[in-house]
């Protein structure tokens, strides 16, 4: 017999996670699991591609049956099955894709082709359903840092986004100056809990007037500049100090933006996604902000912030409503901008 409900299956791996999660009604997470590869990527400062496609391919099969089991799902049971396809590692992005075509020819289901940084936007409504487009949203991660106007849910417009740096990007690259560990943005956050945001003034990149787009080069460099002038005069570096106050830059200007481009777009809904979401300040501060302007803010739990496949089976299940299904023959894309529109990539990929 049928299962009563609609069920997503999703599969993630455009970096160094390998997951598999199962939704009902592209809302309740029956299942949610991720094996991460941070602790084999720390020994490297950061992800080996080579190494991330390896562990893929090994964790892959456990991975999708620890979410089955889970879930209680059978894979009869299942209604699509949706894979990130890009952008990300090419190399672990096969992976997935390959694992996703394989069951969907042996279960006989239908393939959903998801894009990972739409995923994490779509990561807010799998807790907050009653979000609908239209609405804005705040994508911060280790690659992408965007303001995107969310039209429909396969529409996407860029509102504003970095020139140089990502925002978790910067966070990385400052932490590893610190000599704090990898991935750095967690541990800039546990860091700056016990520092002065006042010490150092890093000073807020702006831009031209009224632009949404963002600069986190000059923070980044500023604060590494000041860690290397400071043991240069023999000086040590208060790491909590710094790692407090250039966190205070980057958030002040997300924050900021974030406002600025709700009141252009005419919107009062903010919908913050992508790995640094989790941090605490920001969710702290964008909070104050969007309570005091009157705006609905959605952030997403933590784990739902950082790479998982529950984002990836809640897009997949607002593409299938729309009918747009990929097939056998779906290609990965390792750079992709969020305007565009993955099944005119495929179907045009398809016919030669
Ligand atoms: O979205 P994500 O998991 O992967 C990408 O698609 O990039 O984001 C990873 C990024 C890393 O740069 C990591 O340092 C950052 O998110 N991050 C944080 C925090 N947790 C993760 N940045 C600041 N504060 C955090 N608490
Ligand atoms: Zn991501």
């Amino acid at each position: 017999m049928k299962h009563e409900r609609h069920i997503t299956l999703g599969i993630e791996t455009s970096c160094d996670e390998t997951a598999v999660a199962i939704l009902a009604d592209g809302r309740d997470i029956l299942s949610n699991v991720i094996s991460s590869q941070i602790d084999i990527h720390r020994a490297y400062g950061g992800v080996v591609p080579e190494i991330a496609s390896r562990h893929h391919l090994q964790n892959m099969n456990p991975v999708f049956e620890t979410a089955l089991a889970e879930a209680g799902i059978d894979l009869h049971d299942v209604d699509e099955i949706g894979v990130a396809a890009g952008p990300g590692l090419a190399g672990a992005l096969l992976m997935g894709t390959a694992f996703a075509k394989a069951v969907a020819l042996a279960a006989g289901k239908p393939l959903v082709a998801v894009h990972h940084i739409q995923a994490h936007i779509m990561a807010g409504l799998i807790e907050r359903p009653d979000i609908e487009p239209p609405f804005v949203s705040l994508v911060v991660s280790g690659g992408h840092t965007h303001l995107i106007a969310v039209e429909g849910y396969n529409r996407f417009r860029i509102l504003g986004q970095t020139r140089d740096d990502a925002a978790g990007e910067a966070f990385d690259k400052v932490a590893r100056v610190l000599g704090l560990e990898y991935p750095g943005g967690p541990a800039i956050d546990k860091a700056a809990r016990k520092g002065d945001p006042a010490a150092v003034h890093f000073k807020r990149v702006y831009l031209e007037k009224g632009s949404l787009d963002f600069s986190f080069s000059g923070i980044k460099t500023a604060a590494v500049n000041h860690v290397h002038a400071e043991r240069q005069r023999g000086r040590a570096v208060n790491v909590s100090d710094v790692a407090a106050s250039f966190q205070a830059a980057a958030v002040d200007v997300l924050v900021d933006k974030a406002l600025m481009a709700l009141s252009q777009a005419g919107s009062d809904v903010l919908v913050l996604a992508g790995g640094v979401a989790s941090n605490s300040l920001l969710r702290e501060n964008l909070k104050a902000a969007c309570t005091a302007a009157g705006v609905d803010l959605c952030i997403p739990s933590p784990v739902l912030c950082t790479d998982n496949a529950a984002m990836v089976a809640c897009a997949a299940y607002h593409k299938q409503r729309l009918g747009l299904y990929s097939d056998l023959y779906l290609d990965v894309w390792p750079r992709l901008s969020i305007e565009t529109d993955l099944d005119l990539l495929d179907a045009r990929a398809k016919a030669g």
